[in-house]
């Protein structure tokens, strides 16, 4: 196994990067115990490798109490005894590298978990105390100081106030056991200082930062000053006067990171995480200067619509020049309703990605009975979208399983949830476990090849028709698509830049790369005449490419239409 030194110790690797997301616990279980862990990735290396990826971003594998699914982090330097060890890590990293793949890990700065070692002390710590300064808390309101400090509501639904027995209550953005950090206080910035240049040291090639936004706070906890309502709060437009989002003051924590990923040959990188409303504001982030790069999620919510789409990628492609970094172009990941899914819903225009009746999604509430899902529509239509952002230029982040063209498990019984949301938000939303099952490996045999025991989340039946195993023995599966789109794409050259091909179609975007790729997308649920002037055609999202004659054109006479809700790449023939 060779690997391209070049590339590998290149600054910029990461510009163009396919980025493969593994959520530890649902991936590969090696000791049967029905949870993920590393000795299971490290099981399927071989695999990561044959999928063409350059890059893995590994979630949370921090010791957890699993309050918000290893969102909750004891310890921020070591690993969950339930999926491995430091030594497992080392050797995934190792594993990783000499098939000259990369590895991000996630970073959760917002928050620990109410284990943390600090957080118990500050529980054990008077108020006002030093240790109590670390996490944000304030004393309660009303005459017995019992009442929460305003009426501010948690992510995870329920008050963002947990009371702790002595007039004091504490601050989490999202569920009680994920006490936010005080990033005022110098003790907790220059630990986490310590845990980037741990894992760095460790060998990792950057992080994933989670919640990048919401670290500086615009109140001072232990000012008497009046806490505006939530309303009030929420009339605020995400940015400097936000009271929790998107700070002017988050640039300077970031700016002390990059001065660490710095230290390193080639540089780590980090990746934030932005769910916002559109704004250029979001570019900052990925600076040469800060992180790096940040997820532009706009493109998850622009559906399934051909205008929207294309608005999307210009403007990300925009922020993306401004920052100096390159676009992220991702589809699903472990919070949102898996994309062939959502694809398959009769709303498919719509923006939602979320899971639950607040936005139509009624389907996925209601249990046993019959969803309105479009399975094959959606596998359709999701394959065909992500051919499309695949030709982009930029890097594209991809959610383990959605190479199989897995569907959301939308029928799991309320016993087996494990998402805060869930119990936190019932009846509103019914939480994102339906996009965590684990992995089938195999068409039968125990958790489909998981492991060797029953899987922590239960498995459909269906769900070894979806197996990495049955998909490889198919030649027009999903899998199979998935790598050669990915050995295709590797072998692209050139700058990133795109051209648009106006076709005068609504319903048909095309592009043009540098170097003679060019990618067509027809939204439309009828086929359309797309001329080709006797070019092959590279790649088909779906199986079977059509190439009849346009009756009555003479312009089109040698050209082909391209199917429904379809996909096509070729390469000009005057490029060699
Ligand atoms: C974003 C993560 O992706 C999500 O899974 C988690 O629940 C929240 N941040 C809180 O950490």
């Amino acid at each position: 196994m060779t690997v391209d030194k070049d590339n590998w110790l290149s600054p910029t690797w990461w510009r163009q990067a396919v980025v493969y997301q593994i959520y530890p616990r649902s991936f590969a279980d090696a000791n049967g115990d029905g949870i993920g862990d590393l000795q299971g990735i490290i099981s399927r290396v071989d695999y990561l490798k044959d999928l063409g990826i350059d890059a893995v971003w590994l979630s949370p594998f921090y010791p957890s109490a699993l309050a918000d699914g290893g969102y909750d982090v004891d310890d921020y330097r070591d690993v969950d005894p339930h999926i491995g060890s430091i030594d497992d890590f080392d050797q995934l990293v190792s594993a990783l590298h000499q098939r000259g793949i990369k590895l991000l890990v996630d970073i959760v700065p917002n928050h620990s978990s109410n284990r943390h070692a600090w957080f118990q002390e500050a529980l054990a710590s008077p108020p006002q105390s030093p240790a109590r300064d670390r996490y944000i808390f304030r004393r309660g309101t009303g005459p017995n100081h019992d009442q929460a400090p305003s009426d501010w509501k948690a992510a995870f639904g329920g008050s963002a106030w947990e009371p702790v027995g002595d007039g004091w209550f504490y601050f989490h953005i999202f569920a009680p056991e994920q006490p936010d950090w005080n990033w005022a206080n110098p003790e907790v910035r220059q630990d986490f200082l310590t845990t980037l240049r741990f894992w760095s040291d460790h060998g990792v090639d950057g992080f994933r930062v989670d919640v990048a936004m919401a670290l500086a706070k615009g109140f001072d906890a232990e000012q008497p000053e009046i806490l505006p309502s939530q309303a009030e709060m929420e009339a605020v437009p995400i940015g400097p006067d936000h009271l929790l989002y998107d700070r002017d003051e988050v640039d300077e924590i970031y700016a002390g990171w990059r001065r660490v990923f710095d230290e390193y040959q080639p540089p780590r990188v980090a990746v934030a995480e932005l769910w916002a409303e559109p704004s250029p504001r979001k570019a900052r982030y990925a600076t040469e200067e800060s992180l790096g790069q940040a997820f532009f999620f706009d493109i998850v919510h622009a559906g399934f619509n051909p205008f929207k789409v294309r608005q999307t990628i210009d403007e990300v492609l925009g922020w993306s020049r401004d920052s100096g970094s390159s676009a992220t172009w991702v589809l699903s990941n472990h919070d949102i309703v898996r994309h062939a899914s959502r694809f398959g819903l009769p709303d498919v225009d719509s923006d939602s990605v979320w899971a639950g009746p607040d936005r139509d999604r009624h389907w996925l509430m209601t249990g046993g009975k019959e969803p309105v899902e479009d399975r094959c529509r959606g596998l359709r239509r999701a394959r065909a979208l992500t051919m499309f952002l695949m030709g982009l230029p930029g890097s594209l982040y991809l959610y383990q399983g959605e190479e199989l063209g897995l569907p959301e498990v939308t029928d799991l019984p309320d016993a087996a949830r494990q998402d805060p949301i869930f119990f936190r938000d019932r009846g509103f939303n019914v939480g994102r476990d339906g996009c965590r099952v684990p992995l089938p490996w195999t068409a039968t045999g125990s958790s489909f090849g998981f492991g060797s025991g029953a899987a922590h989340l239960p498995q459909p039946t269906w769900f070894g028709q979806y197996a990495v195993a049955v998909e490889s023995d198919q030649d027009d599966s999903t899998l199979n698509l998935y790598r050669q789109a990915l050995s295709l794409r590797g072998r692209w050259q050139g700058a990133e830049s795109l051209e648009w091909i106006e076709t005068g179609d609504p319903q048909l975007l095309h592009f043009r790369r540098p170097g003679g790729w060019q990618v067509a997308m027809n939204f439309a649920d009828q086929a359309r005449p797309l001329p080709l002037a006797g070019q092959s055609i590279s790649l088909s999202s779906w199986p079977g490419i059509e190439t009849a004659v346009v009756e009555g054109k003479d312009d089109l006479a040698v050209g082909h239409w391209i199917p429904a809700e379809t996909t096509y790449w070729w390469r000009d023939s005057q490029v060699s």
